[in-house]
């Protein structure tokens, strides 16, 4: 059976930087505090009425399509995965398809926040190994700063996220080398702890003492209601403390999964690169799995923690900085809102 390679690798982010400095105009928070908690010492902001999810996308799939030199014609399966969609629904993948103008093939929407671009990259792997598809185009793509709470009220989150997209092109290969394994968890018992319920279907069913009482309609009426958008219970939830520790947990369990599914330890890793939740999370993994610092990449600095779109981000850039090279050993990490997390390791 043949492995599953990235062929070609894109990223784009808006040209719109946000410092923190910026946004200790609209609430109350510092640089200092920012970038002593989350490494944070800036952002990208998407530019209104020009970027979306979708288009962001399509751009870092341009680069990666080029860089593996397919057309869209080329293309046989799309995944696309995003917490932050254009439209509730149909999902992101449809519009990328029409944009890059691609037949009728498949296009999937995976909804699995931060860890969405390690889960799309193994339904990815399954469909190549299988010989089901030669060349998928995955797009990872986030656009937070549309729907965050920019008051006070907010900002524990909002200072933490960014906009960018990031994609990858997979084929098959013969050669000893692309995606070795990949490793999916969830845990759905602390869904709520960061999580966006609004607009949503669920009626307060799962959050009852958190939400307001459910106005009385026959039918319909409940997806947004007036009530929930004066309440502007409509952003992003996080109890960080616990996603902190639970993070600090999952990272290294699940990295060291991956490597002893291949025989490999730590010292192994050429470039680890997890997700970019949050600087101080990624030193902490980092001095538990006793890496140097040259194992670990890290850009969270410049562009926030983009979500489904940190992964790909930090990976186009650390091998367009020449960190990536043929046949290293590539570990990534994510861990995110499910709580779900995984990983994958790769040989360049
Ligand atoms: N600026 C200034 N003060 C702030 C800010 C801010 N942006 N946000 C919160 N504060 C205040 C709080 O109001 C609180 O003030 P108080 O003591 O007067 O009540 C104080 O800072 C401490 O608040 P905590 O929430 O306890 O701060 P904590 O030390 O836990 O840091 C943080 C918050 C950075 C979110 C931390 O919990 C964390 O890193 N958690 C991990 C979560 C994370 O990284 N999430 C990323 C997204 S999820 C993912 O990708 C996996």
């Amino acid at each position: 059976m043949s492995r599953t390679r990235i062929a070609g690798i894109g990223m784009y982010v808006p040209t719109n930087v946000v410092t923190n400095n910026d946004l200790t105009k609209v609430m109350d928070t510092s640089d200092e505090w920012i970038q002593e908690r989350t490494g944070i010492k800036e952002r990208r902001y998407a530019t209104r009425f020009e970027d979306t999810t979708t288009t962001m996308a399509v751009e870092a799939a341009k680069i990666a399509m080029q860089r593996a030199s397919v057309t869209a014609n080329d293309i046989d399966f799309i995944i696309f995965a995003t917490l932050s969609p254009d439209y509730y629904f149909p999902g992101c993948g449809v519009l990328a398809q029409r944009l890059l103008g691609i037949n009728d093939i498949g296009a999937l929407d995976i909804r699995n926040q931060c860890s969405g671009f390690i889960y799309a990259l193994s339904v990815a792997d399954q469909f190549i190994k299988t010989g089901m598809y030669k060349n998928i185009l995955l797009m990872a793509s986030e656009t937070h700063s549309y729907g965050l709470d920019f008051s006070t009220r907010g900002r524990n989150v909002s200072v933490i996220f960014g906009d960018g997209a990031g994609a990858v092109v997979l084929q098959p290969t013969n050669e000893d080398r692309g995606i070795l394994s990949t490793h999916l968890h969830s845990d759905g018992n602390d869904a709520e702890l960061l999580s966006m319920m609004n607009p949503g279907f669920h009626v307060g069913k799962f959050a009852a003492e958190k939400r307001p009482s459910t106005p009385l309609h026959p039918y319909g009426g409940l997806f947004i209601t007036k009530e929930l958008i004066e309440k502007e219970d409509i952003y992003p939830y996080m109890d960080g403390q616990a996603v902190f520790k639970k993070a600090i947990m999952k990272f290294p369990e699940v990295i060291m999964e991956a490597l002893t599914a291949s025989g490999y330890q730590p010292s192994d890793i050429n470039l680890l690169i997890p997700h970019q939740a949050n600087l101080r999370i990624s030193q902490m993994v980092q001095h538990k799995l006793k890496l140097r610092d040259d194992q670990v990449y890290n850009n969270i600095q410049k562009y926030g923690n983009t979500t489904a779109a940190s992964v790909p981000i930090a990976l186009c850039e650390a091998w367009e900085n020449g960190k990536v090279k043929d046949n290293d050993l590539i570990c990534l990490a994510a861990f995110g809102s499910g709580f779900t997390w995984g990983s994958a390791l790769l040989k360049w």
